[in-house]
């Protein structure tokens, strides 16, 4: 009720305006939204013994990557009640992204984004990321999204990733590899297995050096579901963690950019459906982390269902407000329960 009337205003201006307003809002006054939100929208939903959990969050649930690039309002989302954020893309040097606007709202909870990774450089991030944990009193979980720079050629592009795992996974609960964003030239053309075998191998000495939970994050958009059977493949040979699906959608008549939200529902979700199946065959230790439409419990709920752990949240957040979270967290204890 709140959120829908706040929402009237907020959807009067320019999406990245609001978004960044917001963002410098909760950055300046962290100690009065942490109160209100903690006080109004967090619920004390725990994970079960039984349930998998080897990322250890006290809940499932999500930031997705993109919300908080820079890690400037991570107590925020802790006090909404998260059990994680996912912050970046982060690449090594700071720098602006695509022309504005480049956010663009639809009438159906749906997203096109042409960002393209305006973010404040891996030094920044880091620095954001290790006061959050210095003063941390609670348990939530901060996961980096690592990426290349829009400059950097696609020939030296495993470089980036690497500066950016070694800088930033000892800040990182989780790693998550971003080969899947449309709107940096190029990047999806990266999420092939020739490419990501190489990466992942340049990748070794710096992860026995900083051992961490380590993610490749795809897109939706490869041309048929047995296109992602390398992933299972690659996840075992390097031992990772596991897949977050899905990025956003290029598949869409609005030129650039990437669609989220409701309209990516369907085709992220037959990704995921896909992915947790070929998992549960090949490698069921492995976690697919689910993203990509899911804006209502029963999406959640049917993720669960299905065998999925850890699920994101972006789009639904901005149109439905932080109320969706503990809705959202209803359904798994519901389902944990066995109700
Ligand atoms: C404005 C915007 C910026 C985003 N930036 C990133 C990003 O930097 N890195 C990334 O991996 N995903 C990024 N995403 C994708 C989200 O993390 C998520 O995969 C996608 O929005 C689908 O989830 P949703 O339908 O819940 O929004 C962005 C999405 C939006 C809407």
């Amino acid at each position: 009720m709140f959120y829908s009337l706040l929402k009237k205003i907020l959807f009067q201006f320019d999406p990245e305006f609001i978004h960044h307003e917001s963002l410098e809002l909760f950055h300046a006054f962290p100690h009065f939204f942490s109160s209100f939100f903690h006080h109004h929208f967090k619920t004390d939903t725990q994970f079960l013994t039984h349930r998998r959990n080897p990322l250890k969050l006290v809940n499932p649930l999500i930031v997705a990557a993109g919300l908080d690039k820079n890690a400037v309002a991570l107590p925020i989302w802790e006090a909404m009640g998260f059990g994680a954020v996912e912050v970046g893309t982060v690449t090594p040097l700071a720098q602006l992204g695509n022309a504005k606007p480049r956010i663009f709202r639809f009438k159906d909870e749906t997203l096109l984004n042409s960002m393209g990774f305006p973010n404040l450089g891996m030094h920044a991030v880091a620095s954001n990321i290790a006061r959050f944990k210095k003063s941390q009193q609670g348990m939530m979980k901060v996961g980096i999204n690592i990426g290349k720079n829009k400059n950097t050629s696609l020939e030296n592009s495993i470089n980036d990733y690497l500066q950016t795992y070694e800088y930033l996974s000892p800040l990182a609960d989780y790693v998550a590899i971003n080969i899947s964003s449309p709107n940096t030239p190029g990047l999806r053309s990266l999420g092939n297995e020739s490419w990501l075998r190489e990466c992942l191998q340049e990748l070794v000495h710096a992860r026995k050096k900083n051992p961490k939970a380590l993610f490749i994050k795809v897109g939706p958009d490869l041309a048929k579901l047995t296109d992602y059977d390398f992933l299972s493949r690659l996840t075992q040979e390097f031992d990772l963690a596991g897949i977050v699906a899905t990025n956003t959608t290029s598949d869409h008549l609005y030129g650039s950019g990437g669609i989220s939200g409701a309209r990516l529902l369907n085709k992220s979700r037959m990704v995921r459906e896909y992915l947790l199946k070929h998992f549960q065959q090949t490698c069921p230790e492995k976690i697919v982390m689910g993203v990509g439409g899911m804006s209502r419990p029963e999406h959640f709920q049917e993720f669960w269902n299905s065998g999925g752990v850890y699920a994101q949240l972006y789009s639904g957040l901005i149109y439905q407000g932080p109320g969706i979270i503990r809705k959202i967290l209803h359904t798994f204890t519901m389902k944990t329960l066995g109700h």
